[in-house]
């Protein structure tokens, strides 16, 4: 099914075979020999638990090409999954601060998103996010080094360690990644409180909330959101992973579309996490018991909840339009 991708780290998205391959590429010592070993470290008791390892494995990053071959591995899995557009997360401070140069990081990102668009049809964007352990400071340098590229840019984020860094610690920067044209998108909610997912909203005037689960413990904040439309980018399988919700069963997943919220479904960072996003579509749809006009629903939500420029996002919203129209009757009951 014809959808969009927006909550996906390109760090996150190194699979174990690729990780090694690049670790021995670039003569980086890492502690595990083999596939098995790798893939037995990702157990994960918190997101802090999980970052330790992710912010580590980017040390296997080196070279424009390897940021390029682990941008186009994952976009080409994603177009398998049906992804037509993909709004890409970058994290460049946790290159630059190793001494990796912004523009071997962009340069490689971007050809691999230019080798997507030409052999897969497959659009993307590329989201930069600053690191919200780090100072508003940094944040701002970030902005600085990524100005010369910033006609390629979508936009802004913030991610990393949530609790005790709340989005009000990066109000100014936000303000001026707005004032510079940026759309500006921030993760809140994932293992913070409600009142980090209404700062987002409220001081950083983001466009899309990123995780955004515990917004349901605010009544008044769930009814704005899903007034004013206000997109989540949930990420299933990297809650269970990290331990922000025990089971599907108990996730806040239905609860968010009952109060008639713009939820989109993502994979975060899939190597981790054990799924790409038709894993995640397709175990809330086993855990729900979603008829196909939901998965259509969360599909149209991604198109619509996209930075595509208008006349490309009526088009993506055409061609989902046209799998439905094609698909057995039950695809398109309400
Ligand atoms: N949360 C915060 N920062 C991140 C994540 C996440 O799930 N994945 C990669 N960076
Ligand atoms: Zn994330």
């Amino acid at each position: 099914m014809p959808k969009a991708e927006l909550h996906m780290h390109i760090e996150g998205s190194i699979e174990p075979e690729l990780f090694l391959q690049l670790a021995e590429r670039n003569a980086v010592q890492v502690p595990w020999s083999d596939v098995d070993t790798l893939r037995a470290a990702y157990d994960f008791r918190d997101l802090q638990s999980f970052l330790d390892l992710y912010y580590d494995g980017c040390r296997v990053l080196v070279h424009a090409q390897d940021f390029h071959d682990v941008t186009r591995a994952y976009l080409r899995r994603a177009h398998a999954d049906g992804v037509i557009h993909a709004e890409l997360f970058l994290g460049p401070q946790g290159h630059t601060s190793r001494g990796v140069a912004m523009a071997t990081v962009l340069e490689g990102v971007w050809a691999a998103m230019r080798e997507a668009q030409r052999e897969d049809g497959l659009s993307s964007g590329l989201i930069l996010l600053a690191q919200r352990h780090r100072s508003e400071a940094e944040a701002f340098e970030l902005l600085e080094q990524a100005m010369p590229w910033a006609e390629h840019l979508l936009g802004f984020g913030l991610g990393g360690a949530e609790v005790g860094h709340p989005p009000s610690k990066f109000e100014r920067f936000f303000a001026h990644c707005r004032s510079r044209g940026m759309r500006v998108v921030a993760h809140a909610g994932e293992e913070g409180p409600a009142s980090y997912v209404r700062e987002a909203v409220e001081l950083l005037q983001v466009d899309r909330i990123d995780h955004g689960n515990a917004c349901v413990d605010d009544e008044a904040l769930l009814r704005q959101l899903a007034e004013s439309r206000t997109p989540l980018t949930v990420c299933p399988l990297s809650n269970l992973r990290l331990n922000v919700s025990d089971s599907l069963d108990t996730h806040v997943l239905p609860r968010l579309l009952q109060a008639g919220l713009c939820v989109t479904l993502n994979s975060d960072d899939p190597s981790f996490f054990g799924g790409y996003i038709n894993d995640n579509f397709l175990q809330c749809q086993q855990a729900y018991g979603w008829a196909p006009s939901q998965l259509v629903e969360l599909a149209r939500n991604s198109l619509d909840a996209s930075f595509l420029p208008e006349p490309q996002r009526r088009a993506a919203l055409a061609r989902l339009d046209a799998f439905v129209a094609r698909a057995p009757r039950q695809w398109s009951a309400a």
